[in-house]
């Protein structure tokens, strides 16, 4: 284990300010406040009022970047996670770049569905450490899932919210470690179809079988039975392997950030690390799952509540579509 590791210069989030409450969705689908909160612990998640995804990206990178104490001009590459773009091009990232009035960087997106800010995290690490000129790195995840969702679908459409996140990395002598993966044979578990090819030479009027599921428009379609029990096996998988690689053990831990998609997944990873729930930052209850933004936005609610401090040995850990997990452990 070297120490080849980064330094978290700032962090910063924003969401619209729209809310829907469970009440709100109890008036468009079956459903009820009791039966959301136990099943996920969600209570409310804020929505979109028009305010795109890379705007979301950028207010919550504009407060990351002064977190940070240091010139938008400072930030050398932006990385952006996103599975819900506002532009196949140019990049949510691009876009960030402009909406903060800066020119000239390096800026791409990428896409891990929610375990994409991990898998971000740790590709900013790397070009930190294999490219000297690089040494600010803005990582955002922003997502509007409101996008996907099919809110006549009462099994999925109560669980999205949208947010942002970012985080401003720099290099640091402090302990760290990834471990990153997927399960591709599960593929079609969690599904949003892109652009079908209908160009104007097309003979074939056959569909190719990708093996997907059929699904409504670019509708989010998940089978939530089987992501459950994909979540709840590598959840604590991947903090243990992470830690493993820092050469921890998950109790040394201060606190884990898990992804926020149901809080039971959450209780059922603690029991199987054998770790208390207090080592876990949970604030589904105010955002609901906001994909690879989910992270970040309860980092920073953890920063702002003192409940993760400066020296804090940390674990982000994500998984979902792909099917991706992921979990990066550094020092805050
Ligand atoms: O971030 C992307 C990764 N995705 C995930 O991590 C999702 C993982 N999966 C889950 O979190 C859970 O599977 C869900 C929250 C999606 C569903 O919870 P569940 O406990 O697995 O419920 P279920 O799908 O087994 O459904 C149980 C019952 C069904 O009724 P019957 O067939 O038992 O009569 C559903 O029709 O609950 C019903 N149901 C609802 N009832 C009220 C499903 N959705 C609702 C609803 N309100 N919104």
């Amino acid at each position: 284990m070297n120490n080849n590791g980064i330094k978290v210069l700032g962090v910063g989030h924003f969401v619209p300010e729209l809310i829907a409450t469970n009440d709100d969705f109890a008036k468009i689908v079956e459903t009820n406040d009791e039966w959301i909160t136990q099943r996920t612990g969600i209570k409310t998640r804020h929505i979109t009022n028009g305010e795109p995804t890379y705007y979301l990206g950028a207010m919550a990178a504009e407060k990351a970047i002064e977190n940070a104490g240091i010139g938008k001009d400072e930030i050398d590459l932006i990385i952006a996670a996103t599975v819900t773009p506002d532009f196949f091009t140019p990049s949510t990232a691009c876009l960030i770049e402009r909406e903060l009035g800066i020119n000239g960087k390096p800026a791409f997106d990428i896409n891990a569905a929610c375990t994409g800010f991990a898998y971000a995290v740790d590709m900013a690490k790397n070009y930190l450490y294999g490219n000297p000129e690089i040494n600010n790195v803005l990582v955002v995840a922003t997502e509007e899932l409101s996008k996907f969702v099919d809110y006549t679908d009462r099994a999925s459409c109560i669980l999205f919210g949208d947010g942002a996140g970012a985080f401003v990395i720099t290099r640091a002598e402090t302990p760290y470690a990834s471990f990153l993966g997927s399960d591709a044979e599960s593929a079609d578990k969690v599904v949003s179809r892109a652009l079908k090819s209908e160009n104007v030479f097309r003979k074939n009027t056959e569909d190719y079988n990708m093996n997907m599921p059929e699904t409504k428009k670019h509708y989010f379609v998940q089978d939530g039975r089987e992501v459950y029990k994909f979540a709840t096996k590598t959840l604590p998988f991947a903090v243990k392997n992470a830690c493993d690689k820092a050469g921890i053990s998950p109790e040394d831990l201060n606190a884990i950030v898990p992804h926020q998609a149901n809080v039971r997944i959450i209780e059922t990873a603690a029991k199987n690390l054998g770790l208390s729930m207090d080592k876990f930052v949970v604030y589904i209850d105010r955002y609901g799952n906001t994909s690879s933004a989910s992270i970040p936005v309860a980092f920073v609610d953890a920063v702002n509540d003192g409940r993760i401090k400066r020296g804090d040995k940390v674990c982000i850990v994500g998984f979902g579509g792909g099917l991706t997990y992921g979990a990066v452990v550094f020092e805050y």
